[in-house]
């Protein structure tokens, strides 16, 4: 199903239910900012963490630091994780009783894979868990302020109990379904751009000095680059949409040919080459296909069917 637009969260100031009281599992960065960002909304916090002395300045502000997981879950009635991988939220909740989650819910907002969320709701659902999947799409900095974006999946009944409290994280809360591996699968896609993006500039910063090129000279024409991109993918999506792939602006071919450049150049300066020549692949194989003359979006509709290059 596609995502309805996202909504705004309640308006704070709108008389409401007092804070329910909200447990944080995780105390890394992003853990940290949850229970910051939940403690300034006036909710009851409680917060646990495998390795203790982790909670900052939050108990000073008012945070009760449990001693166990079981007691984590029990002094809360939103309760929050927010760990590592998936494999670490099981770790963290099999050993605890089912009855401690009576009258509770569950909101998990650490990364994943979607079919690692979908199991995960599976096994909560088993256990009696009322649960929901989330992704948090911005940095631990911005948590709590108007410019957090969280997507959220899974039961319909759990998102709309926990809404109001979530509230507290700031920004916008998207819902995108029954399904729980969504919000995970949205993220997976968005962080394909983001860690690929990074690469490309930490990349191109790498290339940019071996040609003497000063950081600071090359910045402001990087900046331009991400500039094009704002404009690329909304026209990407449309053209992906419509299966109209016009190549008046540019070409596959050409960018065939440019990569070829990049390639020569970075491996004459003994750089890595392996995201460049992926890159090659997929226009190589697009060529290959009739594709050649086409606009770039097309590339998307040969990744997702073409095997890698051999
Ligand atoms: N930081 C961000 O800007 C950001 C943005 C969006 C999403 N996220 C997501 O938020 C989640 C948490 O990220 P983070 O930045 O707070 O730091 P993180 O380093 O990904 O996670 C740290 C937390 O995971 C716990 N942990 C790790 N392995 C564990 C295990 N086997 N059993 C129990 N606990 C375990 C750590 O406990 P110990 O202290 O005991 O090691 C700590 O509480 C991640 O899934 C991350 O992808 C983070």
């Amino acid at each position: 199903m596609h995502a309805g637009p996202p909504r705004p969260y309640p308006d704070p100031s709108a008389p409401s239910a007092p804070p329910a009281p909200v447990t944080v599992l995780g105390l890394g960065p992003m853990g940290r900012a949850l229970a910051s960002a939940f403690l300034a909304a006036g909710h009851p916090v409680t917060v646990w963490n495998r390795t203790p002395g982790r909670a900052g300045d939050l108990p000073d502000r008012g945070a009760a630091v449990a001693g166990s997981v079981a007691d984590a879950v029990g002094a809360g009635r939103v309760v929050v994780a927010c760990l590592r991988d998936y494999d670490a939220v099981r770790a963290v909740l099999e050993p605890v009783a089912p009855t401690r989650w009576e009258g509770r819910l569950l909101t998990n907002l650490t990364s994943g894979e979607p079919a690692r969320a979908r199991s995960m709701a599976h096994w909560a659902t088993a256990h009696g868990i009322r649960y929901l999947d989330g992704a948090i799409l911005t940095p631990t900095q911005v948590v709590g302020t108007a410019a957090t974006a969280v997507l959220y999946s899974g039961a319909h009944e759990v998102h709309e109990a926990v809404r109001d409290t979530m509230a507290a994280v700031g920004g916008t809360g998207t819902y995108l379904g029954a399904d729980p591996g969504r919000a995970a699968a949205y993220e997976v896609a968005l962080l394909d751009l983001f860690t690929t993006s990074v690469y490309g500039v930490a990349h191109s910063f790498a290339l940019a000095s071996a040609e003497g090129i000063a950081p600071d000279d090359l910045a402001p024409f990087a900046i331009g680059i991400s500039g094009l991109l704002s404009e690329m993918i909304p026209r990407f999506a449309g053209q992906l949409r419509t299966g109209d792939y016009p190549g008046e602006r540019s070409t596959i071919a050409s960018a065939a040919t440019t990569i070829a450049h990049l390639i020569d150049a970075a491996t004459a300066h003994g750089l890595e080459v392996g995201a460049l020549t992926a890159a090659k692949g997929a226009a190589d194989r697009a060529v290959a296909a009739g594709h050649g003359p086409d606009g770039l979006p097309r590339l998307a509709t040969v990744l997702r069917t073409g095997k890698p290059a051999g």
